[in-house]
């Protein structure tokens, strides 16, 4: 079976959406994913069909009644094992490491969000994983979804060529990329780093360890202390894996 994305919202017509393009878009014409949508509405209540109401304790904004979510998954066919995912701000940060645990599954189910959010309870009741994309607030979890699935689909089988797929090592090492650059070597008075010509492979390595460094140590310095962290812990362990070959050698 191909992974399978299940996407409950109030705006179905927003999916595939970009991700029927380019890259996706082929897999998706392929077969290698599907994108499935199960439409909130359908499950509202009354004539209106009412998805939320006013929170209990007051305050600003509507909450999405657990029951009709509730419905919304049941009717979304969505197989018991896969990953749920409520999309919010308040959830914990997206990570590669989410992504290719999705990735390697059989597909996940999606929650979009509008308004203040969703009852808390259903969200315990069906075990669902609360999932930000980043420190800002968007106006509703479809574009956090697509963003979600971009990610995961460029990581199935048969997705990428092998000339891609190395990108997501670079990432996966916990450095920001090094600079690129291409043809003309001079632009507008401005020219290409020198020894990017120079043919030597080893010195342009090294360059580009070095540029990746000092990008991450500036923009980033979470993920520069995080690495350095993980270097200290490498070489400790280096230096112990030593010193005990020695003692079992003596
Ligand atoms: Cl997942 N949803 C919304 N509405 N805003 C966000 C977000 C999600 N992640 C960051 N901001």
């Amino acid at each position: 079976m191909n992974w399978q994305a299940t996407v409950i919202t109030l705006f179905p017509e927003m999916f595939p959406g970009p991700l029927g393009l380019s890259l996706a878009g082929r897999a998706l014409e392929k077969g290698l994913w599907a994108c499935r949508t199960e439409d909130l509405r359908q499950h509202g209540l009354g004539r209106h069909r009412a998805v939320d109401d006013t929170p209990f304790g007051g305050g600003a904004g509507m909450v999405i009644r657990p029951d009709v979510v509730d419905a919304a998954f049941a009717a979304s066919q969505a197989p018991a094992d896969v990953p749920r995912v409520y999309l919010t701000p308040r959830g914990r940060p997206l990570t590669q490491q989410n992504v290719r645990r999705y990735a390697a599954g059989a597909g996940v189910l999606l929650l979009c969000g509008r308004f203040e959010g969703v009852d808390e309870r259903v969200l315990q009741a069906h075990d669902v994983e609360q999932v930000s994309i980043g420190d800002y607030i968007l106006s509703g979890g479809e574009t956090a979804a697509l963003v979600l699935l971009d990610a995961c689909v460029r990581l199935l089988p048969g997705v990428m060529g092998c000339e891609e797929s190395g990108v997501e090592e670079s990432f996966s090492e916990g450095l920001l990329e090094y600079p690129h650059y291409t043809r003309p070597a001079e632009w507008e008075g401005r020219a290409v780093p020198e020894i990017l010509l120079s043919g030597n492979h080893a010195a342009i390595a090294a360059w580009r360890q070095k540029q990746a460094e000092k990008i991450t140590r500036e923009r980033r310095p979470d993920l520069w202390s995080a690495w350095l962290a993980r270097k200290e812990r490498n070489m400790a362990e280096a230096v112990g894996g030593a010193a005990q070959t020695d003692h079992f050698g003596v």
